[in-house]
């Protein structure tokens, strides 16, 4: 299959001088390379990190935040490796001084919040009955909490600045219910809510907010379970891009693109939408039947 190669280098840059402050900027489960299969590109990172080098490619100045600040930090070296500009903080944004503190920080280094985006997020199988209580809390706050928290501390700014873009990382999972991941699915629904609320309230102040819907990615996150067998993370590799209707894995690159694009002033009449990135994942059917459910009439 011939899939078109990104590339790394731009005629315009479409950020230039913009302030990007990106919560999630590590890669989740990061591992030595070597295992991993990096089946369109060749680097395999996690979308935040794969996000943040894009921003910097498109001339941004990168605060990149994690709540581990190595993985910040690599990121933010990666970028200054090829030239960019790119800074690194810590913080748990599941916890509101926390968030505020490194808002503050970020304001007090760049002088301004143009692009506030939302990466973090986490995974927890079961559906109701399954999913302990813990692993509910845990991901809503994870995956919700915390951008309800970045917006509460960086919308006051934006609106000082009557101008802002702010880009949440959701899940076509908050929409296609094909594996029972109950916290997983309502945390990206409300994360679909909370764009669309942001946007309205904030619209005629300059400030858009958009959310992107990554389908199946090739990532360390959904590589690692697999990570000591080649050969079944080579036939599960298959198997997710033979489910998605371009027959290939996006990765953290093209959520990157995206997300350069919603954040640039080509996008200045464009705030509440939820752009899916998914190679066509929402527009079929699943790809392999439902179960029979016994008793059932049709
Ligand atoms: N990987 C996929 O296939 C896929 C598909 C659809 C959507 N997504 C979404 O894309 C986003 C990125 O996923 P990923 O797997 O590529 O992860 P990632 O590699 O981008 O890593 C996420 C980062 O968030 C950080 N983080 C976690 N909790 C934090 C906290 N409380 N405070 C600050 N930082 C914290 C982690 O340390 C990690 O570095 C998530 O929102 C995920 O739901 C991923």
């Amino acid at each position: 299959m011939d899939i078109p190669p990104l590339t790394k280098k731009r005629s315009g840059c479409r950020l230039e001088g913009r302030h990007v402050l990106l919560f999630g900027a590590g890669t989740a489960n990061e591992v030595a390379e070597g295992w991993s299969l990096g089946q369109v590109s060749d680097k395999v990172y996690g979308v935040g990190k794969a996000t943040a080098l894009v921003y910097a490619r498109h001339g941004a100045v990168v605060t990149c935040v994690d709540v581990d600040l190595n993985a910040a930090a690599a990121t933010a070296e990666l970028i200054r490796g090829e030239g960019g500009t790119a800074y690194a903080l810590a913080c748990d944004a599941t916890r509101s001084d926390d968030v505020k503190e490194t808002i503050g920080k970020s304001l007090a280094h760049n002088g301004r919040i143009d692009v506030l985006h939302n990466n973090i997020g986490l995974a927890k199988m079961g559906g109701p009955v399954e999913c302990s209580e813990d692993d509910f809390d845990q991901v809503i706050s994870v995956n919700l909490k915390s951008m309800y928290l970045t917006c509460k501390w960086a919308l006051p700014v934006m609106e000082r600045q009557m101008r802002g873009a702010i880009i949440n990382i959701s899940s076509f999972a908050a929409v296609r219910f094909t594996v029972p991941w109950i916290a997983y699915a309502v945390s990206k629904g409300g994360v679909n809510a909370l764009t669309m609320s942001v946007a309205a309230q904030y619209a005629a102040k300059g400030i858009r907010c958009n959310a992107i819907a990554p389908g199946l990615l090739s990532t360390p996150m959904v590589q690692f379970a697999h990570k000591k067998n080649h050969a079944s993370l080579q036939e599960m590799m298959r198997s997710r891009d033979n489910a998605v209707p371009m027959r290939w894995q996006g990765e953290g690159w093209d959520v990157g693109e995206a997300a350069v694009f919603l954040a640039s002033d080509e996008a200045r009449f464009i705030t509440g939408q939820v752009l899916a990135v998914d190679g066509g994942s929402t527009l079929v059917m699943p790809s392999k039947p439902w179960e029979p459910v016994d008793g059932a009439e049709h």
